[in-house]
This record gives C-alpha cells, sequence and structure tokens, in this order.
C-alpha cells in the first residue's frame, strides 16, 4: 500500500470533516486523519488512501462517506458515565416532571448523540427503576448519531462482557440484561422504552416533539465554538418550556445561550429552558 497522504490531501479531509460532521481536527492533530485512512483503506481493500480521498472528491462516494465519518468520530462511551447526571435524573427531574406530566402524554428524552446505546439505555434504566410502572406509552427515549456502525449496535442492544463491566454494578446487569452465550442483551422492558434513529447535529432534523429532557454529553467538545452555539440554540427549540439539558462535564461552562438557564442539580450542573 502506498502510505502517507500528501499535505494538501491531509487539509481536503480536514476541511470535509469539517463541513459534513463538525469535526475539528488541527493541524498538530493530522496524524489521526493519516493513521486512521491508512487503516479504513486496507480494511476496505483499497490500495492506498488516497484513493477514499478521490472518491471524497467526487460527488458520488457511494458509502465511503459513511464510513470515513464512521472511522473519524470518536465513539467512547460507556454505562452511567459520571453517574452524576443519572442520579440528577433518577432523584430531581424525572420525580418533578412524573408529577407534573398531564395524563397520558408520554415524556420525551434525547440522547443527541448517543454512540453505542449505552446512554439511553442507561437513561432507560434508571426511569424503569425509579418508576417501575412506566412503560413505553409513558416514556419516549430517542437516541440519535450520525455514525452508523453505532447506530446499528445501538439498536441492537447487545454487548460484550468488557462493555457491561464498564459503568454497570452487579446488580444492575442481573436486573437489566439477559446473559445470552457470551453476549449481554438489553432486558425487552429496558429496550422498549428506547428508538434510535440517524441523525447528524450539523444537517437538518426531522420533524421532533417537544423534549422534556436532552441528553448531549461529551459531543460538543469535538466541535468548534460557533458550531457549538448554532447546536445549542436548535436544541433549546426543540426542548419543552422548563426542560433539562445534560451536558458533558467539560461542556457545561461553554454554554452561553438565551433561554436555557444554568442550574445546579444535584452533584450535576443542567440548563434548564426558561421564559422562550
Ligand atoms: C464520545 S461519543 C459520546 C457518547 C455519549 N453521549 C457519552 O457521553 O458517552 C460522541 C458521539 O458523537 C457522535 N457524533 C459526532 N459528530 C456528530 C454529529 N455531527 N452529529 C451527530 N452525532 C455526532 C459520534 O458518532 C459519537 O458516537
Amino acid at each position: 500500500m502506498t502510505a502517507a497522504l500528501t499535505r494538501e490531501e491531509v487539509a481536503f479531509v480536514s476541511d470535509w470533516l469539517r463541513r459534513r460532521a463538525a469535526v475539528v481536527i488541527d493541524q498538530d492533530h493530522s496524524y489521526v486523519i493519516e493513521t486512521r485512512l491508512a487503516t479504513l483503506a486496507r480494511t476496505i481493500g483499497l490500495e492506498s488512501p488516497s484513493e477514499i480521498v478521490v472518491a471524497l472528491r467526487s460527488q458520488c462516494p457511494g458509502d465511503l462517506d459513511v464510513h470515513v465519518i464512521d472511522t473519524m468520530t470518536t465513539h467512547e462511551t460507556l454505562f452511567f458515565r459520571d453517574i452524576h447526571p443519572f442520579e440528577s435524573l433518577a432523584t430531581d427531574v424525572l420525580p418533578a416532571l412524573v408529577a407534573a406530566r398531564p395524563h397520558g402524554r408520554p415524556l420525551r428524552v434525547w440522547s443527541g448523540a448517543c454512540s453505542t446505546g449505552q446512554e439511553p439505555y442507561s437513561i432507560a434504566m434508571t426511569v424503569r427503576e425509579r418508576f417501575p410502572h412506566l412503560g413505553p406509552a409513558d416514556v419516549r427515549i430517542v437516541g440519535t448519531d450520525i455514525a452508523r456502525s453505532v447506530i446499528e449496535r445501538a439498536r441492537a442492544g447487545v454487548y460484550k462482557l468488557n462493555e457491561v463491566q464498564r459503568g454497570l454494578s452487579a446488580e444492575r446487569l442481573a436486573r437489566h440484561f439477559e446473559q445470552v452465550g457470551r453476549e449481554f442483551h438489553i432486558a425487552r422492558a429496558v429496550k422498549d422504552l428506547v428508538e434510535v434513529q440517524e441523525l447528524n447535529l450539523l444537517e437538518r432534523w426531522p420533524a421532533l416533539d417537544a423534549f422534556d429532557v436532552v441528553f448531549l454529553r461529551n459531543v460538543l467538545v469535538y466541535f468548534d465554538e460557533p458550531t457549538r452555539s448554532r447546536i445549542l440554540h436548535r436544541v433549546r427549540d426543540v426542548m419543552r418550556e422548563g426542560g433539562t439539558l445534560f451536558l458533558g462535564t467539560a461542556e457545561i461552562l461553554k454554554a452561553d445561550v438565551p433561554g436555557l438557564e444554568r442550574v445546579t442539580c444535584g452533584k450535576t450542573q443542567v440548563l434548564v429552558k426558561r421564559g422562550c
């Protein structure tokens, strides 16, 4: 295989990623583009990573653009990541929502960059534990992501031992999963609360009903400041009045959007939609 990309090719891919997925890879980290595209080229049987660049430049890259986005985005996640947001959800946010819910209206939760599904399923487990009488007619959790490979995994809700060992207590594992051979399948009662869709935060969003709770965690960190701000304005607009937005631990300080008020909720900071 011909190894390296030219500087111009790296610059093209960097710009393409910024436009298509808002993924920002600065010059100091351009080796990330080179190494990941070299691996992708090998995996899909191309002679060199330059062939990927040629395909991206053409107007019809086939499925290659999907593969490139998959390869270049970071999908790191785990169950109950950072724990405090899920504790606040269980002790403050959900009880208030359930108490105030007009009869018959389902609560709607969005996990806006759900990766392989650990986040929406952690939300669903929290709902099942705190309010076992609530089912799919009462609570809808929508997980979305840009990357097709993780969407398929999130939809399947099937995890390996090393994945369920990250973030789950033995009790939760026994309660919410069924072991099938060496795999762990999310229990039906949890899975039924969750649906998973493809959605690029940068592009047009499908018609979304207003959300009571949004988790948009550990994704804004990859975007530049104007993109973050644009996305947060759009998220605000699909939230219900009084709705709660959870960001990643490192992301909360950057948020400054009219109509989203910072509130301390248990051991976590959230943004609450007010007066829009
Ligand atoms: C680091 S994971 C975070 C997963 C989860 N929210 C968490 O906190 O554990 C970031 C996810 O954002 C997704 N992502 C990156 N760019 C995106 C975009 N433009 N639109 C939607 N999802 C995107 C990636 O595919 C990846 O699965």
